[in-house]
């Protein structure tokens, strides 16, 4: 039973104890000094009014510590109940309550924090769907539009050439293309997202790993007059756990911004690839000299949608998701990754990873 509780019941006992003593005291010498005969009843009198008296005493202390130990607080968690029957969890019951009613209190407080929390995030849900499905709708109308309108174009006899013909057909067919693009790279998104797209992790030999990227990569690059650098300073041994799926994809998407927003004034357009050694971490740094991010968006290129060309209708900008699916994949492999950028000089992805370690790791991957 609670300390304050049992003090109280304990001055209460002792406040009933000395008033029967003091009655027990009294009836002798009130005996001695009445004749015998009316001694009987009027002890028996003074002992019913004394017991009467002890009784009410008795109710009204146990009524008002009733009161305020039991009702008062249970009509008070009843009221924060309500509270949050009616949906508002901003009702906190902090007071100092302590005992079994502290312990309820406190219960009710865990709970209401537990239901805000859950109540914010489910806010926080429904506003990124909403966001999400203003996004798709706008990135899928633009190309649609675009689609309708060459339709229209060839319909209404507008391309008369077989030229006019070939480079409608033709855009129709980019369209369309993005349009494929998105939807994959929505479905990939909420497929890990959700969890439904499972990781494969291995052991990968880093080196190995980012030699057969580069040597793929780097062809498609001189197609485009990009030059790729490749700098390791890892050793050959050094080993991480990972998808080696999802990460070729991660180094994909990575490669195919610094493309995209390469600045092609530049009299050298290049790309580069570093491996960098961190004693326990392996830092990957993917640079190019493009056009930079401004300081301001630096933070936001992760998040999803964005773009710093926020009107979304540059014909050379994506939809946004690609660094946010990059982010999501690198996190998953318990690494970290952050960008850093200087307007018209370039952008650097930098991202790192634990080195796998036999004698720490679980040794059941193979
Ligand atoms: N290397 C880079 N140089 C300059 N800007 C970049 C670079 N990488 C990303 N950005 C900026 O960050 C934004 C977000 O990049 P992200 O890859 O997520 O989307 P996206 O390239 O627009 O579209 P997606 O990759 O989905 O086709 C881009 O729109 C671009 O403005
Ligand atoms: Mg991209």
């Amino acid at each position: 039973m609670d300390y304050t509780i049992f003090m109280k019941s304990r001055a209460c006992l002792s406040t009933i104890l000395a008033l029967l003593l003091v009655v027990f005291a009294a009836v002798p010498s009130y005996a001695s000094s009445e004749t015998a005969s009316a001694a009987p009843s009027a002890l028996i009198g003074t002992i019913s009014l004394v017991f009467i008296l002890l009784l009410l005493f008795i109710a009204i202390v146990l009524f008002f510590w009733l009161r305020r130990n039991i009702f008062r607080p249970i009509t008070k968690l009843n009221m924060a109940m309500l509270c949050i029957t009616e949906g508002n969890f901003n009702h906190a019951l902090e007071e100092d309550a302590k005992g079994e009613i502290g312990e309820i209190y406190q219960s009710y407080e865990d709970m209401r924090l537990r239901l805000k929390e859950s109540a914010e995030d489910q806010i926080e849900v429904e506003k990124t769907n909403r966001e999400l499905i203003s996004n798709i709708s706008h990135d899928l109308k633009t190309p649609i539009t675009a689609i309708k309108g060459y339709v229209e174009g060839i319909i209404d006899g507008v391309a008369d050439t077989p030229e006019k013909m070939d480079r409608y057909i033709r855009t129709i067919y980019n369209k369309t293309n993005d349009m494929d693009k998105l939807i994959n790279e929505l479905t990939f998104y909420t497929g890990i997202d959700t969890k439904r797209i499972p990781y494969n992790f291995h052991k990968i030999k880093l080196t190995d790993f980012f030699g057969d990227c580069v040597e793929e990569v780097g062809l498609e690059l001189e197609a485009k007059n990009i030059h790729l650098d490749y700098s390791c300073f890892v050793s050959a041994e050094t080993v991480i756990i990972a998808d080696s799926e999802q990460l070729r994809r991660a180094v994909n998407n990575i490669i195919d911004n610094g493309v995209k927003y390469m600045d092609r004034s530049k009299e050298e357009c290049k790309i580069e690839i570093r491996l960098l050694d961190e004693a326990d971490s392996v830092k990957i740094e993917i640079e190019d000299n493009g056009r930079g991010i401004a300081a301001k968006d630096v933070g936001q290129i992760f998040e999803r949608f964005f773009r710093t060309d926020s009107s979304r209708n540059s014909a050379r900008g994506g939809s946004g998701i690609g660094l946010s699916v990059v982010k999501k994949i690198v996190e998953d492999h318990g690494g970290y990754i952050w960008a850093s950028s200087r307007e018209n000089e370039g952008t650097c992805i930098h991202v790192v990873f634990r080195k796998y370690s036999p004698t720490t790791e679980d040794s059941h991957f193979v």
